[in-house]
Order: structure tokens, then C-alpha cells, then sequence
């Protein structure tokens, strides 16, 4: 409250639009192109948005990965790259940062995400092992099967509707992890594998109540709990507006605790961290940091800079300290909110609640009339790209790949088009332009077409499969 003219009132300030805490200091063009021009790309690309040139696209909402504006503070570090072969001043940078806002112990830089998902599942996962994780992520279920282990759903039912409003979807069911024990046995399990902001179910946050009991559990019977921390400051965010107790609290705390569940993490720092390139693996368990450390040699680089420029890790040790600074957190999450009301309020299906990162439009229910084997989530991210150069991305069938052992089309309840939003990069004029492209293809929906995969790729098929139109 405050005191105006000696009356009290709300204070308005409460209400008004709050903006991005940051202004632009540099600008990249962007280019339009015709409908036409677009209808070619397309084709040319076989259907695939990940297969366009990006000059081609207008508004880029591939990912949020690799794809966020570093700040003047991370572009300044960058020029103090100590570009040495070994213990580079920049590496140390990125271990204290990770020490002081993670709260592990040691660290390993990678290139990227995947590059830790792999020296962790090698390393970590006996053949005929299980690993349990909040729902898949494409990469990281890729690494467990390379490694022979086998990937074990334990997210809640809730996680798989698209419409449940459950505020924390990317929640652990412990019946299911039990049911594991019960079956399996506990040594059939290499380590839980948990996901904050859970991307394939839209960017679901779990909560720090459910993943303290997670916790206990996995205590209880002596399996670590290794993060793939990727998202998992978006994922204090919604802990922070959503769960009792944490409401006022610093995103920075949350992250803390949240982290001091686990034994270590994988990190893709091209999300969380806002830069263009980079990851690593971080542990408090000191034999893994030591093999880690011999596997990164062979495939990244020494263990002071794993397959990352001094330079890059400098960016990556800032970034950390940035992404924690409350009003930035809100600011981004907000924007994403954003489009997602957008789209709901025109009755566009979503999913519910709108994610951390992306906002997910409920491909099945959109072109209702598309059975999931004309790949429907990827025939609407073609369409929407010819309608006004917006890319985003197939999350359904294609995505889900095949079962390794029946080698057939994993169906994935979940049939989406990802809408994803990069960090600190376009403002809410261009969410709108997305919103009323959306809005636009969802009048004339029942002209679009499905697809019919031509090409595939053994692994990871969605990055490079190729699609023809399905002819009537
Ligand atoms: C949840 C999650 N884990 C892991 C990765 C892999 O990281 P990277 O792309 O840096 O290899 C990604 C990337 O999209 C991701 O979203």
C-alpha cells in the first residue's frame, strides 16, 4: 500500500505491464519472404523445418537452443578468452560459478548437452539396466540405449494430457518407480534420470515436494539421482509463483535445493545458461568426476575445456550468474505465457499449463481429421511455416522414433508442434505475428494435407527425415 494525498490505495504499480529488464544494444535483420518462395523451401526441405536455411525462416522458433542474445557483460568476457590447450583462467570461472550457484562439487565442460549425456551413460549404466526419467528426451534416452540400457517412464499419467492443468506435470509417479523395484530388482537400476521443466511433455516443472520425496526414496534404496539440469532455473521459476512456501524466495535458493537432491547433472548450457554453444557434467561423487575426466580426453578435449574456446566458457560462467537474476527468470517465462494466451484465447489447443520454454500446440487436436501416421504434428510446422515464415518443430511420432526392439513407430500420446521461444532475442510483436499465423491456419485447417515419410535416418530421425505430401 502507499499513501497518496494521505489516502491509502493498492499500489497501481502492481498492476502495470512490467517489460524486459534489459534494452537492445545490437540488431539483426530479419527477412520476409513470399508465400511462394516459402512453399518451395519446403518442399525443397522435404517437410522437415529443421532441414530449411535459416535465412529462409522469419521468425526462428526452432529452439531455444544455442539460439539465446548473450548480454554485453557475457560479449565483454569473450574477449577475455585465455585461449591456452590447458587450465585455462576461463575454466576455473565456469567451476566456481557452477559450485557457487548448482552446489557441485566438481566439473567437466563438454561441447554441448549431448556430448555429458554420453560420457555419463557409458560410464554409468551397466548393459540390461534400467534408467527411469521423468518422460524421454531425444537425446538423452538415445545415450541409455547406446549405452544398452533401457529407458523407464516414471512422469505422472497427467504428463501425457495435453489439457490437464496439474500445475507440476513433470512430476515423478513413485508407484511406478516401486513397481520397477518390485519387478526388477534395485540393482537392475543404473540411476534416476530427472528432468526439470520436462521438454517432450511441454516444458512441466515438477516440485520441490514431489522431488524431495523422489529423494528420500531413491536414498532409501541407494540409486543416485543425476539431473539433466538443462531447464531446471525456468523450473525454479514456476516453483517459486506455484508451490506454498516459496513465493518471495530468490530463484538462486530454489535452484540450490532443488540441485542438492542430486548426486551431479548433465547440462546442455545452450538453454539455462544463455549461450550459443557449450554443457558439462557436474557431481559431488569424486570416482565419477575421475572417469569422467579420463572419457572426456578421448572424445572432447582435456578436462579444462572439453571441446569449448576459453572464451565460451567464459560466456557460460556469466550466463550462469545471469540466469539467476529474478526479474530476467520472470521476464522470459512471462513472454512464453504470452503467446500461450494468445493461442487459448482464440481456442487454439494448447498444452495446459503453458511450459517454461515453449508453448506446444496440441497437433491431434488441431487437425483432428489427420491420423497420427500422417505425422500431423509435422504437417502443421510445414503449414505454419508457409503461412508467414515462422519455424517450429515436429514433438510427436516422428520425434518418438522406433522401439528398438519391435522396430516399430513408437506412438507417443503426445502429437505436437513446438513453438519455442529463444532467450532475450524477439519482443511480443513478434509473438503476435505467431499467434495470428496460428490463428489464421486454424481457420482453414481442414486444407492441410498429411505426410508420408520418404526417407529416415537409423538414429534421431526427426532432425534429418524427409516427407512428401500425401496425395488424395
Ligand atoms: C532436456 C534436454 N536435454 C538434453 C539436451 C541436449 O543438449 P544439446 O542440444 O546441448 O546436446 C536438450 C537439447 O535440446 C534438452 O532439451
Amino acid at each position: 500500500m502507499r499513501r497518496v494525498q494521505g489516502r491509502e490505495r493498492k499500489d497501481p504499480v502492481d498492476k502495470r505491464t512490467i517489460a524486459e529488464p534489459y534494452k537492445i544494444k545490437v540488431v539483426e535483420p530479419l527477412r520476409a519472404t513470399t508465400r511462394d518462395y516459402r512453399a518451395e523451401k519446403i518442399r525443397e526441405a522435404g517437410y522437415n523445418t529443421f532441414l530449411l536455411r535459416s535465412e529462409d525462416v522469419y521468425i526462428d522458433l526452432l529452439t531455444d537452443s544455442g539460439t539465446s542474445a548473450m548480454s554485453d557483460n557475457q560479449w565483454a568476457g569473450m574477449m577475455l578468452g585465455d585461449e591456452a590447450y590447458a587450465g585455462s583462467r576461463n575454466f576455473y570461472h565456469l567451476e566456481a560459478a557452477v559450485q557457487e550457484i548448482y552446489g557441485f562439487r566438481y566439473v567437466v565442460p563438454t561441447h554441448q548437452g549431448r556430448a555429458a549425456e554420453h560420457i555419463t551413460s557409458q560410464l554409468r549404466i551397466k548393459p540390461g539396466q534400467y534408467v527411469p526419467m521423468n518422460m524421454y528426451f531425444t537425446t538423452t534416452r538415445e545415450h541409455v540405449e547406446l549405452a544398452h540400457g533401457i529407458f523407464y517412464d516414471c512422469i505422472i499419467d497427467e504428463a501425457h494430457d495435453p489439457a490437464n492443468p496439474h500445475p507440476f506435470k513433470g512430476n515423478v509417479d513413485l508407484a511406478k518407480l516401486d513397481r520397477l523395484v518390485q519387478e526388477k530388482g534395485r540393482d537392475a537400476i543404473a540411476y534416476l534420470s530427472l528432468a526439470p521443466c520436462v521438454n517432450m511433455a511441454g516444458g512441466q516443472p515438477f516440485s520441490m515436494g514431489n522431488l524431495r520425496q523422489v529423494a528420500a526414496w531413491a536414498r532409501r534404496h541407494g540409486i543416485p539421482i543425476i539431473f539433466d539440469a538443462t531447464r531446471a532455473v525456468e523450473n525454479a521459476y514456476f516453483i517459486q509463483q506455484r508451490e506454498p512456501g516459496y513465493a518471495g524466495k530468490p530463484v538462486r535458493e530454489i535452484l540450490r535445493e532443488m540441485m542438492s537432491y542430486g548426486e551431479g547433472c548433465t547440462m546442455s548450457s545452450k538453454k539455462d545458461n544463455l549461450v550459443n554453444i557449450g554443457g558439462f557434467i557436474a557431481t559431488n561423487n569424486e570416482e565419477f568426476f575421475v572417469q569422467a575426466k579420463e572419457m572426456v580426453v578421448v572424445y572432447e578435449g582435456l578436462h579444462t575445456y572439453g571441446g569449448l574456446a576459453g572464451r565460451d566458457m567464459e560466456a557460460i560462467a556469466r550466463g550462469i550468474y545471469e540466469m539467476v537474476d529474478d526479474a530476467y527468470i520472470a521476464s522470459r517465462v512471462r513472454q512464453v505465457e504470452y503467446l500461450g494466451s494468445r493461442l487459448r484465447e482464440a481456442g487454439i489447443p494448447i498444452v495446459e499449463p503453458v511450459g517454461g520454454h515453449a508453448v506446444f500446440v496440441d497437433a491431434k487436436r488441431f487437425l483432428s481429421h489427420l491420423p497420427q501416421e500422417e505425422f500431423p504434428a509435422q504437417a502443421l510446422a510445414a503449414a505454419l511455416y508457409v503461412d508467414s515464415g515462422v519455424r517450429g518443430m515436429e514433438r510427436g511420432i516422428v520425434s518418438a522414433g522406433r522401439d528398438p526392439v519391435t522396430g516399430e513407430h513408437r506412438r507417443p500420446k503426445l502429437e505436437l508442434v513446438r513453438l519455442t521461444i529463444p532467450r532475450r532475442v524477439y519482443t511480443n510483436l513478434h509473438m503476435d505475428v505467431v499467434a495470428e499465423s496460428c490463428i489464421a491456419l486454424y481457420g482453414e485447417r481442414r486444407a492441410i494435407r498429411g505426410l508420408k515419410m520418404v526417407y529416415e535416418p537409423k538414429k534421431l530421425r526427426f532432425f534429418q527425415a524427409r516427407f512428401e505430401p500425401i496425395v488424395p
